[in-house]
């Protein structure tokens, strides 16, 4: 008896000193570790997060339809938040870093075609203010790195705002503004320096890949430090949904695999045959954006698919059908790379940097909370 109530008291002394450790580290507001905080700057909603000791600032801006919620896990404390694979791999990889994370919704909140876009005439002045406010809101020392992350029209935002504020690197995600050099060339006369900017973009779609090589060239001509990352299309293997998303199960990712092929959208190398807003997708869609239907197939995967909720499933396969295409998504697995380029100006190869940081797999990245930025503020 006696022996068994030591035993028992030892274990409660054990969890209870693990759970002291675990808990200890938390992010700057006192929370678990991405649980974003929220603010309103210049009429715009704000997600963020920051280590205890921040080493430097991410502001990132979504592309179009999307939103600064996407890029924390839904937990209790965030309902909106959708975690979407590319965006919380940027979360966890800044985070990682040392950087405090901030994203920003576009003004225009309309859903549907054309809806939730960055613009200059609604966004340049108001993400300018945040540019200047954030780093007083998360406590960042003077002199450490600001850098702007933007997708499709948050990336043209993102490529132009150094026209009107300082920030120490640009990250332009699949798309390469026209009248670069005209902003350029105000620069010059004016006093503000374009920093080091790194493109990442999908090369399938070859529009848009000479559009990011007549910016680039623009950009050397004005002696700018510059670089791209060519990111490819993908083939479905069983496990490509499961491997990207954390909230997929490795059976669900099996069986939509499974599906894909058996609805004729893959080739014989299990590449995507044809575009994913072609109608031979339509059976498909239709099982992943009808909550009904998906539904369905989610119960019939418990216990192994833990999260059951259809929508946010949905929109999670549909963004892993966009990266697998390869033509305009979110890119968020190049984020420790290109916060390494730009901290060193541009000095370092980055097909190195991305060589050796490149996620095995970015449902498995975890928040590394090691760093000295996550010693707790005394
Ligand atoms: C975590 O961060 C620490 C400190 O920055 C580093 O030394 C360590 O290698 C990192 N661990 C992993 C698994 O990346």
């Amino acid at each position: 008896m006696r022996t068994a109530a030591a035993a028992l008291a030892a274990v409660t002394l054990l969890l209870v000193g693990f759970g002291g450790r675990v808990t200890a580290t938390v992010n700057a507001a006192g929370k678990p570790v991405l649980t974003p905080s929220r603010v309103k700057i210049a009429g715009h909603d704000i997600y963020f997060e920051s280590p205890p000791r921040p080493s430097g600032l991410l502001i990132i801006m979504h592309k179009c339809g999307r939103s600064g919620s996407d890029h924390w896990p839904r937990s209790k404390s965030c309902l909106e938040c959708e975690g979407l694979p590319q965006s919380l791999a940027k979360v966890k990889q800044a985070l990682s870093r040392g950087y405090a994370v901030a994203a920003i919704n576009s003004k225009d909140r309309s859903t549907g075609g054309g809806g939730r876009c960055f613009a200059w005439k609604n966004d340049a002045a108001a993400v300018a203010e945040a540019v200047r406010s954030l780093p007083k809101w998360v406590k960042l020392p003077p002199g450490a790195p600001v850098v702007l992350d933007g997708a499709s029209s948050g990336g043209s935002l993102a490529l132009r705002l150094p026209s009107i504020v300082a920030v120490s690197g640009v990250i332009g995600e699949v798309i390469a503004p026209p009248g670069l050099s005209d902003t350029l060339r105000q620069m010059r006369e004016g006093r503000m320096r374009m920093p080091p900017a790194l493109y990442i973009h999908m090369p399938r779609d070859t529009n848009m890949a000479s559009k990011v090589k007549s910016n680039m060239d623009a950009l050397k001509a004005a002696n700018v430090a510059v670089a791209q990352i060519r990111v490819d299309r993908r083939s479905i293997g069983s496990a490509y949904f499961s491997d990207l998303s954390p909230i997929i199960s490795p059976r669900l990712s099996a069986e939509l695999k499974r599906k894909m092929r058996a609805m004729g959208l893959l080739d014989s190398k299990a590449f995507l045959k044809v575009e994913p807003s072609n109608v031979v997708w339509n059976a498909f869609r239709s099982l992943v954006s009808s909550p009904k239907a998906l539904s369905q197939l989610l119960a019939s995967l418990k216990p192994q698919q833990r999260e059951q909720n259809a929508v946010l499933v949905g929109k999670h396969i549909l963004e892993c059908i966009h990266t697998a295409w390869g033509h305009h998504e979110t890119i968020g697995e190049h984020t420790t790379a290109a916060l390494e380029w730009l901290e060193v100006k541009g000095k370092r190869d980055i097909s190195r940097l991305v060589q050796r940081h490149r996620p095995a797999r970015l449902s498995s990245l975890t928040v590394n909370t090691s760093g000295p930025q996550w010693r707790p503020r005394s």
